[in-house]
């Protein structure tokens, strides 16, 4: 089974992830993050399209090879971006395993900066409030005019 997380950094993916690979003995669960894998690989310093690329195939890799294996495997990035979640669909469905998406989505975006401010490697505000935004905001209806209401809640 593919498990994928979804929520801004700071939602607590990763600690979630982490308890669930405790919880099940004997090593039966297994958790990728690219985050890890950019740490493990370049120092978590360099974050450039060449190196995406390679840590991208690397995760897919890994996430293909611990499926083979029958393992729970949870993928405990933000994956709020539809073409990632769509490659790791992709993934599963050629290895036929189910997946299941862990939301964290409901996690307010004010709480998901305070967490991630006392952390040691903190993301900051500006990235998670764009996220937020990019992902996660409803969109603001245009009104031509604000003395009616928007067109959808117009009665015909
Ligand atoms: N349910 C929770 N309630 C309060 N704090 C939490 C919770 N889950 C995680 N945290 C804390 O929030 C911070 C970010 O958690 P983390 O799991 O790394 O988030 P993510 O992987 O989504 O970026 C950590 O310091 C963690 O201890
Ligand atoms: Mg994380």
């Amino acid at each position: 089974m593919l498990i994928i997380t979804k929520g801004l950094p700071g939602s607590g993916k990763t600690t979630w992830a982490t308890a669930y690979v405790l919880a099940l003995a004997g090593g039966s669960a297994a958790r990728v993050n690219r985050d890890s894998l950019r740490q493990m690989l370049h120092a978590g310093r360099l974050k450039g399209r060449k190196t995406e690329s390679v840590v991208v195939l690397i995760q897919l890799e890994m996430v293909e090879t611990l499926l083979a294996q029958k393992l729970t495997e949870i993928v405990d990035d933000t994956n709020l971006n539809p073409s990632t979640e769509a490659r790791l669909r992709e993934l599963a469905t050629r290895l036929g395993a189910p997946v299941t998406v862990e939301d964290f989505t409901g996690v307010p975006v004010e709480e998901c900066i305070t967490r991630d401010l006392k952390r040691e490697h903190s993301v900051g505000a500006r990235v998670i409030r764009r996220m937020h935004r990019q992902y996660l905001a409803q969109p603001v209806r245009y009104n031509p005019n604000p003395l009616l209401p928007p067109c959808g809640h117009l009665r015909h």
